[in-house]
């Protein structure tokens, strides 16, 4: 099997596991990334059967749109069933590594608005310590420098990602170096650094339900 046969496989577990919670009131959170690009394909079959999406990127928006499905803004939306998403590292803890592809703000707000948090990924994202894929880091662009002294003295290495800027106008600092032993508490020390808009981890609210793709079949990790 491929990753992206993986890949294929657990967004249709996702898919097979909110199916039944699909009405025509139901409006959901859809990541980004390449695992739900593959849910949004699944989910395009379903498009009739709930009222539509709430995206966490341009990226994903754009692709929802090609299926017909219809985008709201979060401002519009009083409550989302459910939210599914990648990650760039899962823990068997549901603590996640998340903004590879840069959306982590958006993704962290529309995961915060949803009453269940659904994580997708293949089996070379789990790890037993989160801190192997550098974290993510949105900063808004003038405090860069500030912000990665401070990362500095927590242990990190920060690199500044390269002629990226986030949906929101901000820079990307990775941070290479952490060994992530206590998640939350680091993602609250960060939350508290001037400049920092949103931290990758995702900790405080971690996912609900991860799904694990593996040769042997998904595996579920429930909170
Ligand atoms: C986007 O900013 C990330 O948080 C994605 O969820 C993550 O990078 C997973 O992407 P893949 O499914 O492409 O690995």
């Amino acid at each position: 099997m491929t990753q992206d046969e993986l890949k294929k496989q657990v967004a249709q577990a996702a898919l097979t596991e909110i199916a039944d919670s699909l009405h025509d009131d139901v409006i959901i959170g859809v990541g980004t990334g390449s695992t739900v690009n593959f849910f949004i394909d699944a989910l395009a079959q379903y498009k009739n059967r709930f009222r539509g999406v709430v995206a966490s990127s341009e990226a994903s928006a754009d692709r929802l749109k090609k299926h017909g499905i219809e985008l709201f803004d979060l401002n519009e939306v009083s409550s989302l069933e459910v939210y599914i998403d990648g990650a760039d590292e899962a823990s068997p803890t549901l603590d996640l590594i998340k903004g590879g592809g840069a959306a982590l703000t958006r993704e962290k707000i529309v995961a915060a608005a949803s009453k269940k948090f659904i994580c997708i990924a293949d089996d070379s994202k789990t790890v037993e310590i989160l801190g192997g894929f550098a974290l993510p880091i949105e900063v808004i662009p003038m405090a860069r420098s500030y912000v990665a002294r401070q990362i500095v003295q927590l242990g990190g290495n920060p690199i500044y990602r390269e002629a990226v800027l986030t949906d929101n106008g901000n820079v990307i600092l990775d941070v290479h170096g952490l060994k992530i032993t206590d998640p939350k508490a680091l993602e609250t020390t960060l939350n508290n650094i001037a400049g920092i808009v949103t931290n990758g981890l995702f900790a405080l609210r971690g996912a609900d339900l991860l799904l694990i793709a593996t040769r042997q079949g998904v595996q579920r990790f429930e909170a």
